[in-house]
């Protein structure tokens, strides 16, 4: 058996691919046949008056989706899919499929997404998910090249690591045990064993909105550096999405053309990335019309308000504590404020990486722990870290659906994830 990528290897000689059903037509003299094998699409030709009779009405009645190994001799030919066509002298049936679901024909958004266990197999889909596997490659290669030892967290987890609001808390032997919203105070632990560490991973977070940007189970990148601080953060948080990006238009051309992704847009991503206070944020917003205070989290409309003319992302700096999570290092120059940052995409696709540098003074640790009426017992090993060794850090999170969609231009982040959880949605 041949794969569709290596026919060209195979002109002129005779060769059997094995595959599913895209489409058929023709009924005439001549009928097409376009399998899809997982590494590409081929079209088969079938010549009425060249096969038998057996083989011309078994691809009359083949199915979508049905699987079939096609048998003939590899030509070349520019207009076909891929390049290449099958001159087909036989048809084999591996399986007949039932009539399939999702018709070359427009489906409603809760249809697909029922039906995401074939969904998957789409043009689109595939493009999307290829794309994603991608960022997940390039996103381990720079950590890897840049010596990031990978520190994997745990999913059951006893202290609220971001926010008390979203969490999915579980029974766990009698006590509860949260669903990790974050991996990050467990690599800050591992920074003093290696330095540069990350953690890639799901997260959990139930988010009771239904918008674009929003998952309850979401994939996350997040490095952690020692003796870094919030602007060295802000370096390599420019640099790692960059290569990101160079990565998927190097890798993923094909596939950002079917998806229609204007690319000239992802070229200009290159370091260094422009830099706006929280304060000048809310004042230009403000001229803008919005009617955000200070003090309060920017939201998705001023976001994208803040990114309107502009090609490359955003860095909007330095937020009020109140704001933010508890770990966040106070300012010195404005303790009103917390060494962060959040990097907003272009093109209304918001933030995708939340970042700071972390507080690592025990006594202002503990004083937010208390601020925000989390339970300080949980937290007694996280402390610790402040007690053996304190030392200036930083790190970030990437979420990865969110920066898929940036950079394949889709609008919305549950195509972004194979199997997508929703407020509403737990199958398939
Ligand atoms: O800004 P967040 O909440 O930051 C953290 O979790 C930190 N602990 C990261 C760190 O410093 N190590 O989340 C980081 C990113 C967001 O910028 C966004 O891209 C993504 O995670 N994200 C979500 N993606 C999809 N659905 C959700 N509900 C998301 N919540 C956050
Ligand atoms: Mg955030």
């Amino acid at each position: 058996m041949v794969e569709i990528r290596d026919l060209g290897a195979h002109v002129g000689e005779t060769v059997s691919v094995t595959g599913w059903v895209e489409a058929t037509r023709g009924h005439g003299k001549v009928a097409f046949t376009v399998v899809r094998d997982g590494t590409g699409l081929l079209q088969g030709v079938l010549v009425k008056s060249q096969v038998d009779e057996e083989v011309w009405a078994l691809q009359q009645s083949l199915t979508q989706e049905s699987v079939v190994t096609l048998t003939g001799e590899v030509k070349e030919d520019a207009r076909a899919p891929g390049g290449y066509e099958l001159g087909v002298a036989g048809v084999e049936l591996v399986s007949a499929a039932e009539e399939y679901p999702i018709q070359p024909k427009e489906h409603g958004i809760d249809f697909l997404l029922d039906h995401r266990h074939l969904w998957l197999r789409s043009s689109l889909q595939r493009a999307g998910l290829r794309v994603r596997a991608e960022v997940e490659q390039a996103i381990h290669d720079f950590l890897y090249q840049r010596e990031f030892v990978r520190i994997d967290t745990p999913i059951l987890t006893g202290a609220i690591g971001e926010h008390a609001g979203t969490l999915f808390e579980t029974d766990y032997f009698g006590d509860s045990a949260y669903m990790a919203q974050t991996g990050q105070l467990y690599v800050e632990a591992a920074c003093p064993a290696f330095r540069r560490v990350y953690c890639f991973g799901p997260t959990f977070r139930a988010e009771k909105s239904k918008t674009r940007r929003h998952l309850t189970e979401f994939w996350m990148v997040e490095p952690e550096v020692a003796f870094a601080d919030s602007n060295d953060n802000m370096r390599l948080q420019e640099e790692f999405v960059s290569y990101i990006v160079e990565r998927a238009l190097e890798n993923c051309a094909e596939e950002l053309k079917v998806l229609e992704r204007d690319t000239s847009k992802l070229e200009l991503v290159k370091p260094p990335f422009p830099r706006m206070s929280y304060t000048d944020a809310v004042t230009l917003l403000q001229e803008r019309g919005s009617e955000v205070e200070w003090g309060r989290d920017l939201g998705a409309a001023d976001e994208t308000t803040l990114m309107e003319g502009r090609d490359l992302p955003l860095f909007v700096h330095d937020y009020p504590k109140g704001a933010k999570a508890f770990y966040m290092k106070e300012n010195p120059d404005d303790p009103r404020t917390v060494l962060c940052d959040d990097l907003l995409a272009p093109e209304g696709y918001g933030e995708i990486i939340g970042g700071s540098q972390r507080e690592d003074d025990l006594e202002r640790l503990r004083a937010r722990i208390h601020e925000e009426g989390l339970p300080e017992e949980a937290y007694a090993w996280y402390l610790d870290l402040r007690r053996y060794g304190t030392f200036p850090h930083s790190g970030f999170g990437l979420g990865i659906e969110r920066t898929v969609a940036w950079i394949t231009g889709r609008h919305h982040i549950r195509e972004m994830i194979p199997f997508p959880r929703l407020m509403n949605r737990l199958y398939p």
